[in-house]
C-alpha cells in the first residue's frame, strides 16, 4: 500500500510503487486538473506542489511521493490562488486551457517565494511549462497583476 496526502487528505492506495505520481492523481483519486502532456518532464502540464515546490508528478514515483504534502490544483487555495485566478481572467490568459494548470501551480510557487519578479525571473521560473497556444505574454501580465495585488492591493 501507498500512502499519500493530497489536499490535505491522506489516502491509501492499493497501487505499483513505481506508478507516477501523476497516474495515480488523474486515475485512482480522479482529479484530472493535472495534466498529462509529455510523460517525460519535458512540458510541465502535470505540474503539481510537493512541499512547497512545483514539481514534475509524471518524473516522480507514488513512492517518492510519500511523507509529502502534495497539493493539485484543485487544492490550491490562499490570497496567492486568489489573486492568480483573479488575474487570470481579467488578462484573459487562458486559451484552449490545457497547461494552465501548470502555468498556475508554477506561477503560485513562483509569487510564494518571490512576491514582486521582475521578467527575467517569470521568465525563467515559467519557461519550463509549455503553451502550444502561445499564452506566455499574458501568463507574464497575469502574474504582475497578481503580485501587484498581493503587494499594494492594487487589482
Ligand atoms: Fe509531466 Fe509533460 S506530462 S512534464
Ligand atoms: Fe492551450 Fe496553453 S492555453 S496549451
Amino acid at each position: 500500500m501507498i500512502t499519500l496526502t493530497v489536499n490535505g487528505v491522506l489516502h491509501s492506495l492499493d497501487v505499483d510503487p513505481e506508478t507516477p505520481l501523476l497516474w495515480v492523481l488523474n486515475e485512482h483519486l480522479n482529479l484530472t486538473g493535472t495534466k498529462y502532456g509529455c510523460g517525460t518532464g519535458e512540458c510541465g502540464a502535470c505540474t503539481v506542489i510537493i512541499d512547497g515546490n512545483a514539481e514534475l508528478s509524471c518524473s516522480i514515483t507514488a513512492e517518492e511521493a510519500q511523507h509529502s504534502e502534495i497539493t493539485t490544483i484543485e487544492g490550491l487555495k490562499g490570497e496567492t490562488a486568489d489573486a492568480l485566478g483573479r488575474a487570470w481572467v481579467e488578462e484573459d490568459v487562458s486559451q484552449c486551457g490545457y497547461c494552465q494548470p501548470g502555468q498556475i501551480m508554477t506561477a503560485a510557487v513562483l509569487l510564494t517565494h518571490n512576491p514582486e519578479p521582475d521578467d527575467g525571473t517569470i521568465d525563467a521560473q515559467m519557461s519550463g511549462v509549455l503553451c502550444r497556444c502561445g499564452t506566455y505574454q499574458n501568463i507574464r501580465k497575469a502574474i504582475h497583476l497578481a503580485s501587484r495585488e498581493l503587494c499594494h492591493g492594487k487589482k
